[in-house]
């Protein structure tokens, strides 16, 4: 047996995705017909090429989804846990966003002007997270991108701070990653001529030395990072590791921007609010108009005098912040219902108790069958990886990965009737999610477990 991954063997994990490939393309006629062989018109035959990077043999044709649950074309009903990787953590269609969504549009959809729902998410994005300023764009993608303009634009200062393994968008800057330990652009990127390290330093996740010794020469406008590493499997912070990252940026005069994309699944407040992180700079995208696109940047008053001043100075003529559709109305109404409606405590209170019952099945099934794996949650987030455990680093994480095994794993997942996140093991539980649909994800991953189990790496 070669020597697989995860402690499992190769040939196993092959077998696995021979046979599950098979059931897949028996069990989806309809989609083998119109899009096995690519959607017509579109450039690799989808219209977003990440579809194409699910371990299916070609995707399935969504036919509706409603709250966690999500039915193809070829009539399977899934229990959806990917939940559009985040766009949709609160649900399909929730209710009041599906109200807002309606009613706004019969009075028109996009105006470049403020509405009275504009006026109740200033308030509720202040109560909510604590800041005092805020902006409207479409995509946490945008939002990142103008809040590092802003930090540059206040600091003075070209330089940006990454840590290795991060993700936040397709943000050109944040591209840079460790090689060896050498910072490199992020391998992959396309049309890339710039070198990206020219004005980011990366440093590992919680080394605290490396991290004082690149903000040392106050030469770095703004760190900007996730509070718990979301996109490399998912690497929790050490103790202390943000107070010191609080200490560091204010000594340094460094500002601190935190991306909660993705870790608004902790609390409705999200991680910050939880472990009393003082952010300089705010970002949410993906939920935060209940799957509608838009996402939020906010910043403090001591950004906000400084920001007012290098306006002052600055000739007239484009700031290289906009995007037309940013801030629609359409958007702004879906926003405030999912504020006020939607990202409720009880809704928090729901997905945190069955994200618990996952994570402690999921272990359980790891244990049951002494699979050298862990598992990680983060409030409604929870990811398994086929690797011990805690990772500490996007390096560490990286190693984690096990490529293959998870594509079999996903696909014998889907088979058995659950949708987890293509990319990594991530699963989402929103506020619809039922027991029975967690009990079923945790009962179709110890179903695979053993057969992988089967085949472990020096076993008999
Ligand atoms: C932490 C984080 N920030 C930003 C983004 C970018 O979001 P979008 O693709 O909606 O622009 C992502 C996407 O996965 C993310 O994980």
């Amino acid at each position: 047996m070669g020597e697989g991954l995860g402690g499992i063997g190769a040939a196993t994990i092959d077998a696995l995705m021979v046979a599950e490939r098979a059931r897949y393309i028996a069990a989806h006629p309809d989609a083998a017909a119109r899009a096995g062989a690519g959607l017509p018109g579109f450039y690799q035959g989808v219209p977003m090429h990440w579809m194409r990077d699910w371990p299916m043999p070609f995707p399935f044709l969504v036919a509706e989804a409603q709250g966690a649950t999500l039915t193809d074309t070829d009539g399977h009903v899934l229990a959806d846990f990917c939940l559009g990787d985040t766009g949709s953590m609160f649900g399909h269609s929730p209710g009041p966003v599906r109200d807002a969504l309606t009613a706004q549009a019969g009075r028109g959809l996009t105006y470049m002007l403020p509405t009275d729902d504009a006026i109740a998410v200033g308030r509720l994005l202040t109560e909510r997270f604590g800041l005092p300023h805020w902006q409207v764009a479409t995509t946490a993608t945008d939002a990142n991108r103008f809040a590092l303009r802003v930090a540059r634009a206040v600091t003075g200062r070209a330089k940006i701070l990454v840590f290795n393994g991060c993700y936040h968008g397709t943000v050109d800057e944040t591209f840079v990653r460790l090689v060896d330990g050498v910072p490199v652009n992020r391998p992959g990127l396309l049309g890339q001529f710039t070198d990206l390290t020219a004005d980011t330093r990366v440093v590992e996740f919680n080394d605290l030395p490396a991290l004082e010794a690149a903000l040392a020469d106050g030469q770095v406008a703004c760190v900007i990072t996730e509070p718990v590493l979301t996109n490399c499997c998912m690497v929790l912070p050490d103790p202390g590791f943000h107070t010191a990252l609080r200490r560091l940026t204010r000594q340094t005069g460094t500002l601190l921007l935190i991306d909660e994309t993705h870790t608004i699944s902790t609390g409705p407040g999200g991680y910050s609010a939880v472990i009393g992180l003082e952010p300089d700079m705010f970002v949410l995208g993906k939920p935060v108009a209940g799957g509608v696109p838009a996402s939020i940047w906010g910043f403090t008053d001591d950004v906000a005098r400084r920001l007012d001043a290098v306006r002052a100075a600055t000739p007239p003529g484009h700031s290289g912040m906009g995007t037309t559709l940013s801030a629609n109305a359409l958007a702004l109404a879906c926003m405030r219902a999912t504020l006020e409606r939607v990202m409720t405590v009880e809704a928090y209170a729901h997905m945190e108790a069955l994200a618990a019952r996952l994570c402690a099945g999921l272990s359980a099934a790891i244990t049951a069958h002494d699979l050298p794996w862990h598992v990680v949650r983060v409030g409604a987030r929870v990811e398994f990886i086929c690797a011990p455990g805690p990772l500490r680093n996007g390096t560490q994480a990286e190693a984690a990965h096990a490529g293959p095994l998870e594509q079999a794993i996903h696909l014998a997942l889907l088979n058995r009737g659950v949708l987890i996140a293509p990319f990594h093991n991530m699963m989402l539980i929103c506020p619809a999610t039922k027991v029975a649909q967690v009990d079923a994800l945790i009962t179709a991953f110890a179903e695979v477990a053993c057969i992988l189990a089967r085949g472990k790496v020096g076993a008999a």
